[in-house]
């Protein structure tokens, strides 16, 4: 697929599946309590980064689908709004959470500023990205943060490549790409984006694989440690 085509394919597929997706996943983090404490540990990170960091900055939830989980930032006290490509699932997101603000946008070519962000986080959103397109999206992703900044990324770990043809109740055509956690450290690492934690958690079912969740960070300024 080139990069056109896979992009097309998301949007359609999410488009396709926006109200179904978030009727089934509203509350999903009520019953996640390794997942809520991610989210919690990044909106801590963000909020007390400090002098020169992403303190009282915004929060880009990339990929934000639904909303669900830019409203759970809302409620730990960051200033999150969403962007995602499929405009069915901002039209949902919109109207689900009036007070927030969601853009159609991707994540390949974001309409923000350099280095204004206090974070970035792509909740399986860069699932459906093919590997070898992986460093654009983290190039954008660090060009975004200010020096300081937090991401966080959930994931698929593993090695895969899984086509799907039916989700949340409707066709769709979409590959999900499972990633080695040390090949999504590395490709932070390659765009300035420093490993700070990470979590890889046990499938629950009907999850195929186990699940990675990786904290990593943008230098401060005057940062000049070294090995
Ligand atoms: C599995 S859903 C996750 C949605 C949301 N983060 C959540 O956890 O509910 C993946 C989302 O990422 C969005 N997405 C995938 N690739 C994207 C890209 N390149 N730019 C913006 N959004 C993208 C899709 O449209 C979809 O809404």
């Amino acid at each position: 697929m080139t990069e056109t085509s896979y992009l097309s394919s998301v949007r359609t597929s999410y488009d396709t599946v926006a109200v179904d997706y978030a009727r089934l996943l509203i509350g999903e983090l009520e019953r996640k309590p390794l997942e809520r404490a991610m989210l919690a540990a990044f909106a801590e990170c963000v909020r007390g980064s400090g002098e020169g960091g992403g303190a009282g900055r915004a929060v880009a939830d990339l990929g934000c689908g639904p909303g669900r989980v830019t409203a759970h930032l809302d409620g730990l006290g960051v200033r999150a709004f969403g962007v995602d490509l499929s405009p069915a699932m901002v039209a949902v997101a919109r109207r689900t959470y009036p007070g927030l603000r969601f853009e159609v946008g991707s994540m390949a070519a974001l309409d923000i500023a350099d280095e204004v962000l206090g974070g970035v986080l792509a909740w399986y959103s860069t699932v459906h990205t093919p590997l070898p397109e992986l460093p654009l999206l983290f190039a954008e992703f660090a060009r975004v943060l200010t020096p300081g900044g937090y991401v966080l990324i959930a994931f698929k770990a593993g090695d895969e490549r899984i086509r799907l043809e039916h989700a949340y109740g409707h066709p769709v055509a979409l590959d999900v790409y499972w990633t080695p956690p040390d090949r999504m450290a590395a490709l932070l690492t390659d765009a300035g984006l420093t490993e700070v934690a990470r979590l890889i958690r046990e499938p629950d079912a009907p999850e195929r694989c186990p699940q990675g969740f990786l904290l990593a960070r943008k230098a401060p300024e005057g940062d000049v440690s070294g090995p």
